[in-house]
């Protein structure tokens, strides 16, 4: 079974092929992967613009989409005329997609259906206007060939993205699980009973942890996103080399709950960057030391919160998903921890941490039963995983 999977939750346009072999356990091999990146735009502004997102999303996903059917070989070339009711159809699924309409019908006079067998797509949790445009393109899609959709949760397709390992090493995963998923649109510890099966333990009260890292790389002059580049800064920081003493807050870490809040940790790196003399700010000294201290406040909190959760729950698995996942420096403490607490780690691989459109297949096999006719969808911003039940 081949998958098209869509996903466009925040400011990357992903679009991946999937193929599932399920004899007797699934198994996933990945046939295209294809993220276009709206880094660049959105480095000036230190941050996301959801009108922004969504524009570069009307303007990529006929391209992705070209790339990764190219790229398994199954673009097939075609010379229709369009007949003017289907037209008519597509012209009112795509009346808020700019000129995504023009280039819909462009493409459907050339091109001819692949062999594929259902579109999963992102519909919730995530940015709105930028969820409607990779929804809006899936009903095209989804009524010009006659294909099903599966309608996928962003938080739940971040876990999914470890069954990528699961099924490729035969891993056999224990429940209940302890999920983190920490992104830059979310912070949740979530109970996972079985596939399908999940509590949220805890979330974030303000800033997600990658938000927070992100809002910091903004203070102290660092680019977008702030994740990967607080992490290069933290790298070259020793602390035996300590220059600055710099001591920020690790918020909630001892409270008894499972809810986080990041919006003080990035305050307090507000506080200390001004409160030092401008030579001092523009040292690289100071950067990577409160790169490092910020990281691992981030760390601390997360780390600390899990293992209460794991052992609270008697977790039999701890499985890790969402961008923040893919800085090494957690993985590394992670590890270490979970090795000492004899329990059985899942981290994506780094690619499949960050979003992407593989997860979202894999997802939408194991909710195959819920398949949805196009007129139907419709996005859920702030969609829950407890909804989500197989
Ligand atoms: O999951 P994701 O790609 O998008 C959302 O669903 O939000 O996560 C993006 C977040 C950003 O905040 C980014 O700064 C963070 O993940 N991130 C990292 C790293 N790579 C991306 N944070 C820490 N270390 C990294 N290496
Ligand atoms: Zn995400």
């Amino acid at each position: 079974m081949k998958i098209l999977s869509i996903e466009t939750s925040c400011d990357d346009t992903c679009i991946a092929i999937i193929e599932v072999f399920d004899k007797k356990k699934p198994f996933f091999k990945v046939l295209a992967s294809i993220v276009s990146s709206q880094v660049k735009i959105h480095k000036k502004w230190g941050g996301v613009y959801p009108t922004m997102a969504k524009r570069e999303h009307q303007k990529n996903l006929t391209l992705v989409l070209e790339e990764a059917l190219t790229k398994v070989g199954l673009l097939r070339k075609l010379e229709l005329s369009l007949d003017k009711k289907s037209v008519g159809v597509l012209k009112k699924v795509l009346e808020r997609e700019g000129d995504l309409f023009k280039k819909m019908t462009k493409f459907f006079a050339v091109k001819g259906k692949p062999d594929i067998e259902a579109i999963a797509l992102t519909i919730g949790p995530g940015l709105e206007p930028c969820l409607w445009s990779g929804i809006n393109f899936a009903k095209s899609l989804s009524f010009w060939w006659n294909l099903p959709i599966i309608p996928v949760n962003h938080i739940e397709a971040h876990i999914f993205a470890n069954w990528l390992k699961i099924s490729n090493e035969n891993i056999k995963v224990k429940f209940p699980a302890v999920c983190l998923v920490v992104s830059g649109g979310h912070t949740q510890l979530i109970l996972m009973e079985k596939i399908g099966s999940y509590k949220i333990l805890g979330e974030t009260r303000d800033d997600a942890a990658g938000e927070c890292l992100d809002k910091v790389a903004r203070i102290i002059g660092l680019g977008y996103p702030g994740g990967p580049v607080i992490a290069a800064e933290a790298m070259k920081f020793k602390t035996s080399n300590s220059r600055f003493q710099i001591k920020l807050p690790r918020p909630m870490l001892n409270q008894k709950n499972y809810d986080f809040s990041f919006s003080g940790l990035k305050t307090a790196v507000l506080y200390d960057f001004k409160s030092r003399p401008v030579k001092i700010r523009r040292l690289k000294s100071y950067i990577q030391e409160i790169s490092f201290e910020t990281q691992q406040a981030v760390i601390d909190v997360l780390l600390n919160k899990t293992k209460k959760a794991a052992r609270n729950y008697k977790a039999k698995t701890i499985i890790l998903g969402g961008g923040v996942v893919a800085n090494k420096e957690l993985r590394k403490q992670f590890q270490k921890a979970f090795l000492k607490e004899g329990l059985k780690l899942l981290l994506p691989e780094p690619i499949f941490s960050t979003d992407n459109a593989v997860m979202t297949g894999i997802a939408a096999y194991f909710h195959s039963s819920e398949i949805k006719n196009w007129k139907e969808i419709a996005a859920n911003a702030n969609l829950n995983i407890t909804g989500n039940e197989i």
